[in-house]
């Protein structure tokens, strides 16, 4: 089964403000992820998203949006888990939904993994927390996050390095 153009293009005209990016979803599409979350932030205020079922969709809906969007190399059985995942990842950059600084550190962000996170208490079963980090000097707090933000990227994520 496929996804007929009539239906589904007249969903869009229904719903369309001249600003809105439309987006099918599909395996085949530009790959999501955090920079692509964040243009469409800059682009508009009003995103669709079309998710499909099935087979997919009929190729001449194509004509009738902006781009497809795939968030990774495997097959859902529809678009609603995708359309979520953008949902969720591009509310983060609007202004205002989180802190700035909550997200400015966060992996991807700067094209590096984020640093390691502790909490209480200082000492689990013989695991410590870090000295530095309990130090107070936070020029040296900086520098040895940004080296383990490098550390981490390096020994996980080798590929983001390049
Ligand atoms: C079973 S899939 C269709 C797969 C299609 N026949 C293909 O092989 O490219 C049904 C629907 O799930 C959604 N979907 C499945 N995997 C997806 C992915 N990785 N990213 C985005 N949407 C996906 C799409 O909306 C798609 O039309």
């Amino acid at each position: 089964m496929v996804l007929m153009c009539e239906p589904v293009v007249r969903a869009i005209e229904a719903v369309k403000d001249d600003d809105a990016l439309v987006y099918l979803l599909t395996p085949q599409g530009i790959t999501f992820n955090n920079d692509v979350a964040e243009q469409i932030v800059k682009k508009t205020k009003h995103l669709i998203l079309i998710c499909g079922h099935y087979e997919g969709f009929d190729e001449r809906i194509l004509n009738f949006v902006d781009g497809e969007i795939s968030i990774g190399d495997y097959v859902l059985t529809g678009g609603e888990l995708p359309a979520l995942v953008i949902l969720d990842t591009i509310s983060r950059f609007i202004p205002g939904v989180i802190k700035e600084d909550s997200y400015l550190n966060d992996s991807f962000k700067d094209g590096l993994l984020d640093y390691p996170m502790y909490t209480k208490p200082r000492d689990f079963r013989g695991l410590k927390v870090p000295d530095i980090l309990l130090s107070g000097d936070h020029a040296k707090i900086d520098e040895y996050r940004h080296n383990e933000k490098l550390r981490v990227t390096k020994e996980k994520r080798p590929d983001l390095l390049k």
